[in-house]
């Protein structure tokens, strides 16, 4: 529970590798922050066959035992396994030694700090902070939050200068105030698209879920995020927004995000 530990189903995380590669991603190197057993690890190295290097980190290491039984012999050679706790690394440091276009994938724990006061449980970005939450918000002004957020915000932070990609799931309430957060802070992220995932089916948790999609790089004028429904591999016949947004006879679908527009500029938030 302390480690909102769903593992992700291999054809799921398959699809969302190819619907990456459709998407024209092409990483040298692929990143699992907290890889459990692998299941996304795995689904990307027979995705990203050109990729040079697989990290994969976790902090349960009975999950590192199962993914080294899973990796063959073959895989060794591009595969790192770490046993760490996220919050306890040098992020920076980590993206630096890893040879780009970068990949960061996977699915952060679906745990909020208020169920890890009730559990007494620690895992959290500052352990000495848990009482006043003082290291999240300084972050965020918040003092209740997913911990997948800080994750996901803290690893945007340290790729927004890169050659990089971040391809996470998360719940949606959590896409939305990640997206609020480097929309007001400026970030150099680019391109954000949000692909709905029927977290009911792949995970038996009933809250809306997405993969959220963000590239490093000059940030758009306009804070919009793509949405898709359901996470494909047909490739887009376009990439330019207004040229799908004409052409919703796909089988994707797309539209711009007005709630996470009002939810990135407050002073707005009673305009149409
Ligand atoms: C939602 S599961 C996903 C596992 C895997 N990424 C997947 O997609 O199947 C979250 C994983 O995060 C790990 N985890 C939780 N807190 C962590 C931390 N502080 N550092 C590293 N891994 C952590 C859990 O043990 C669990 O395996």
């Amino acid at each position: 529970m302390e480690f909102g530990d769903f593992q992700t189903p291999s054809h799921l995380a398959d699809e969302i590798c190819h619907c990456l590669l459709a998407e024209g991603v092409r990483p040298k190197s692929v990143v699992e922050p907290t890889c459990g057993i692998g299941g996304f690890l795995i689904s990307a190295m027979a995705a990203f066959e050109h990729a040079r290097k697989f990290l994969g980190i976790e902090i349960n290491r009975a999950y590192l035992r199962v993914l080294e039984q899973k990796l063959r012999q073959a895989d060794r050679k591009r595969v790192e396994l770490r046993h760490a706790d996220f919050f306890q690394l040098d992020w920076e440091d980590i993206l630096t030694h890893l040879p780009e276009p970068i990949l960061v994938l996977g699915n952060p724990p679906w745990v909020t700090n208020s169920v890890l006061g009730r559990i007494r449980g620690s895992n959290l970005p500052i352990k000495n902070n848990f009482q006043g939450h003082r290291g999240f918000d300084a972050i965020t002004g918040k003092s209740n939050f997913d911990i997948s957020e800080w994750m996901l915000i803290h690893l945007l932070d340290k790729l927004q200068h890169r050659r990089a990609v971040l391809a996470m799931l998360c719940k949606t309430a959590v896409a939305r105030k990640v997206l609020k957060h480097i929309w007001t802070r400026d970030f150099s992220i680019s391109d954000p698209r949000l692909y709905t995932v029927d977290a009911k089916a792949h995970f038996n948790v009933s809250a809306p879920a997405c993969l959220l999609v963000c590239r490093a790089g000059p940030p758009a004028e306009a804070k919009a995020c793509g949405v898709f429904s359901g996470v494909s591999i047909e490739p887009l016949a376009n990439k330019d927004f207004s040229v799908l947004s004409k052409n919703l006879a796909t089988t994707r679908c797309l539209i711009m995000c007005k709630f996470l527009q009002l939810h990135a500029c407050p002073q707005k938030k009673h305009h149409k």
